[in-house]
């Protein structure tokens, strides 16, 4: 019998394979399982990377439409290739699947094709094309991720209702694009559909978009997006999605504390309402381990209640986030080695790849506020930033609260362009619990939008230069 493996990691997503690479790099004997027959999980396959890359293409597309003439660049006419466009984006998402099967090899993690099951403890059973194998291990990690949230009474095909798999890869640009939720996947691929000539239509349960967000953003953030040509319905409920028309979809909606229904046409309607834990069919219950609506309970760093049964990503609790899942399968790693990891889930960022982009760290006016902090406030537009000028992107501001006896920094929301690699900074400064005055004190480049932040920590301590 050939020796019992360290760990056996069930998922192949961002927590799982950083988990593997690290357990590798740490000199531990481990097996990854993944069903999906590419590593890579939701982000690389059908999430993260596939949206950045529609995102990124449409971006240009738009700006070559509205922009390009009045910078005094002529383009001929201009013309949508959109199987191009999903191919370049198709080829992203392969280069980097790849990358990742290339990065089992080099830290020697055994790399299976097949759904994962715990049989108990310390065995892990893998049903292949082949047929069955059983794994003995000493630990096991959980890191099978999240799947999408159904609406009752929508049915998604992923043809014409789709979730965000079937956003990615629409074979026209819709006429008419609905979309139920005003989250993040809803303001992402609805900007991609739009940028490229869909009419968006956004229902939205709640009476603000991005829920969970710095409410002076998300205000600011649907005031854009408005202007940009997306409707918002707000407090406004969906209660079903007709499809018996072969050619339009009659998506009845009636505000969220009842009241008379409506019905709105549309060519393709997108259920993006959240996503939920995913753990069908793993065999929780034969070693004891309990779950809730957020997933496998993790008792103490990634522990579940079962012995060396651990869990880290989008199947437990926290923000759905790559890098949250990265982070918790590095640190579980080196737990398991007996190590000291940690993930510090006051210091995790949100980025919202819009145009402009939305990002966020820490605490929200919000929830200073119910939490009873006294604390300061700096914010500073692109309007007055030199880079935003001369790049015609001075849509949005930079704010910064910080601690009002210490200056700690407590949190940091922005909108405007670039916003999503700006706020590094922030992570980087609240990670070693720096004042607002560091970053005030900071020599910035002239002329970047990075001196936005800087403005903003001016203004917390009073030095604004703003006029
Ligand atoms: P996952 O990536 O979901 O991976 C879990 C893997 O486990 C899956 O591949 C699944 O097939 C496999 N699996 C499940 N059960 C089993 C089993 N029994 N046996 C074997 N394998 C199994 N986050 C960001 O931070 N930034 C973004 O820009 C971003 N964009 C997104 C865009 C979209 C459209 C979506 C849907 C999500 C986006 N996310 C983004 C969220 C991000 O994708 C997730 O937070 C992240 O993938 C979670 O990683 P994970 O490893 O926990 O799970
Ligand atoms: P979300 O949680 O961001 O937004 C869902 C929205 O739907 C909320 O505004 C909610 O109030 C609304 N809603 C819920 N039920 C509703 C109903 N019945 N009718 C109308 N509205 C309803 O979820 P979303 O957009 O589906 O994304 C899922 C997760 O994927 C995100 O929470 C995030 O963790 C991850 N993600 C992250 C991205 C990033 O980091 N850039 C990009 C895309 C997804």
């Amino acid at each position: 019998m050939s020796e019992p493996y360290d760990v056996v990691i069930i998922g192949g997503g961002p927590g799982g394979y950083n988990c593997a690479i690290r357990a590798g790099q740490l000199g531990l004997k481990v097996a990854i399982v993944e069903k999906r027959g590419r590593l890579g999980g939701t982000c690389l396959n059908v999430g993260c990377i596939p949206s950045k890359a529609l995102l990124h293409a449409s971006e240009l597309y738009e700006a070559a439409d509205k922009e390009f003439a009045g910078l005094g660049i002529r383009t001929g006419g201009l013309e949508l290739d959109l199987p191009q466009m999903l191919k370049q984006k198709d080829e992203a998402v392969d280069g980097l699947t790849k990358g990742i099967e290339f990065l089992m090899k080099k830290n020697k993690v055994d790399y299976l094709v097949g759904k994962g099951r715990i049989a108990g403890a310390g065995k892990v059973e893998v049903e292949t094309e082949e047929g069955k194998q059983t794994l003995d291990t000493k630990h096991i990690v959980i890191a099978t991720g999240s799947e999408v949230t159904p609406l009752p009474g929508v049915e998604i095909d992923e043809k014409r209702v789709v979730s965000s798999t079937g956003a990615l890869s629409l074979e026209k640009v819709p006429g008419k694009l609905v979309l139920i939720g005003a989250g993040v996947i809803g303001l992402e691929l609805g900007s991609v559909w739009r940028r490229l000539g869909a009419d968006v239509t956004v229902v939205e349960y709640l009476d603000r978009i991005l829920p969970g967000m710095d409410g002076e953003l998300a205000k600011n953030a649907q005031r854009i997006f408005a202007k940009q040509g997306m409707e918002f319905h707000l407090s406004t409920k969906v209660t079903g999605v007709d499809a018996s028309d072969a050619d339009t979809l009659k998506v009845t909606i009636e505000p969220a504390e009842g009241g008379e229904a409506r019905t709105l046409e549309a060519d393709t309607v997108l259920v993006c309402i959240g996503r939920r834990p995913y753990t069908e069919g793993l065999g929780l219950e034969n070693v004891g381990i309990e779950t809730d609506k957020r997933g496998v309970i993790a008792n103490d760093h990634f522990r579940t209640s079962a012995e060396n049964v651990w869990v880290i990503g989008d199947c437990t609790s926290g923000p759905m986030l790559a890098h949250k899942a990265e982070d918790e399968g590095t640190a579980c790693a080196e737990r398991i080695a007996g190590k000291a990891g940690h993930v510090n889930y006051g210091v995790i960022p949100g980025v919202v790849y819009t145009a402009p982009e939305i990002a966020a760290v820490g605490k929200t006016e919000e929830e200073l506020k119910a939490e009873g902090r006294k604390y300061k406030k700096g914010k500073f537009p692109f309007q007055a930033n030199s880079r935003a000028r001369t790049n015609h992107q001075t849509e949005g501001f930079v704010k910064i609260l910080a601690d009002a006896g210490t200056d700690e920094i407590l949190g940091a929301h922005m909108i405007g362009a670039n916003v999503g690699e700006m706020i590094a900074e922030i992570c980087l400064a609240m990670e070693f619990q720096a004042a607002s005055e560091d970053i005030a004190r900071t020599c910035h480049p002239h002329p970047t939008l990075t001196e936005a932040i800087r403005q903003a920590a001016m203004g917390v301590e009073g030095w604004t230069m703003q006029a």
